[in-house]
């Protein structure tokens, strides 16, 4: 424009001092897997460990005995290396928040376990931190989700539960241990036994969703159950009166009792093996009950140390909820997403 004076912006040209880039180095992240597929042993053959049942109930031979069960890897990954993932595998990992979806074998009916998690989530804690051949516990393992996963995955598992019918369900959802490298058996006894049947330092992973004191042990009044006549409404959702269920204690005495089960954990994890813990939080009374923080202090107590705090997002499998506390009250939903807790061995 004429007699307008230009800016400095619009008139000089600004010339940055150039400054040689340093080339920025990208790590090459491959799709390879890190090691071989593992050869499958035919039936008969094992690499030295003793062919099990698929379950063990009070009476058998094997009950409150050394099991003998599989520990190492069958894979030849590097040994530095913490499971069978790719690079790519890995980065994708390493998202906080994750989501699934569950599939026709998962079940989903409140009739048969009123409490189960996807077999997608089990399948993606067992990839994470172990590798084939390797040994996952779960020390309330319900309708044996856990041990499912493992059987896909060529893992080892035991898992234990105090109902007879959890530990039948269980059962019926494996393959025979005839035919995989890898066993996964359900045992009927108390997580406090569990080191009567395996070897210090032999487990990988514990992974788990513990029951929740005894806050399920009440009548379901929830809104969205009444509207949708849901089977679930006025039923209590709790898995035994058994004194030593976890899900019959109060909150204190819960927090004491799952510290004594997982101290006594502790010495069968192997150096830097994971612990992974799945709880939500819940509404009781109008308070809030902090699950995850209770556990996190106990575990602490008694000797293991928090990796990480991971969201399982659970939007995409959410139904229908209820509306709570408007106008006044805001209250977010628990069945929205629970907390996946991993601690280590240090
Ligand atoms: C939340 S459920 C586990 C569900 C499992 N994640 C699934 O997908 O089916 C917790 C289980 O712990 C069991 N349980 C409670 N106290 C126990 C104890 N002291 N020892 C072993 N199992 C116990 C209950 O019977 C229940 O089946």
């Amino acid at each position: 424009m004429p007699g307008k004076k230009k800016t400095q912006d619009e008139s000089v040209p600004i010339t940055k001092p150039t400054r040689k880039r340093k080339p920025l180095v990208v790590p090459t992240v491959t799709d390879a897997p890190a090691c071989e597929a593992p050869t499958l042993l035919r039936t008969g053959e094992y690499d030295g460990s003793a062919l099990l049942p698929l379950s063990i109930e009070e009476g058998a031979a094997e009950f409150q005995t050394l099991l003998g069960i599989g520990h190492t890897r069958t894979c030849d990954c590097p040994s530095s290396h913490l499971n069978c993932m790719s690079a790519k595998e890995w980065l994708k990992s390493q998202i906080g928040v994750w989501h699934f979806l569950y599939e026709k074998r998962d079940i989903r009916d409140k009739t048969l376990h009123p409490a189960t998690f996807p077999i997608q989530l089990a399948a993606k804690v067992i990839e994470l931190f172990t590798h084939r051949g390797e040994l996952v516990l779960d020390p309330f393992v319900g309708s044996g989700t856990t041990l499912v996963a493992a059987e896909d995955l060529d893992r080892n598992a035991v898992g234990f539960d105090l109902k007879s019918e959890y530990v039948s369900l269980s059962r019926s959802r494996l393959q025979s241990n005839l035919f995989g490298h890898a066993q996964q058996i359900a045992i009927r006894d108390d997580a406090l036994n569990i080191p009567k049947y395996l070897e210090p330092e032999s487990v990988s992973l514990i992974w788990t969703s513990p029951p929740y004191a005894n806050l399920l042990n009440r009548e379901r009044h929830n809104k969205s159950r009444r509207d949708r006549k849901n089977d679930q409404y006025l039923k209590i959702e709790q898995y035994s009166q058994d004194p030593r269920d976890l899900g019959t204690m109060s909150l204190d005495d819960y927090s004491t009792a799952i510290g004594d089960i997982f101290e006594q954990l502790l010495p069968l994890l192997k150096p830097h093996g994971h612990c992974v813990i799945n709880v939500p939080d819940m509404w009781w009374e109008n308070q809030r009950i902090t699950i995850h923080v209770s556990l996190i202090e106990e575990l602490r107590r008694r000797g293991y140390e928090l990796r990480n705090t991971i969201i399982w997002d659970r939007t995409n499998i959410v139904n229908a909820i209820g509306i709570f506390g408007w106008p006044s009250n805001y209250i977010t939903m628990g069945v929205t997403f629970e907390y996946l807790l991993d601690f280590w061995k240090p």
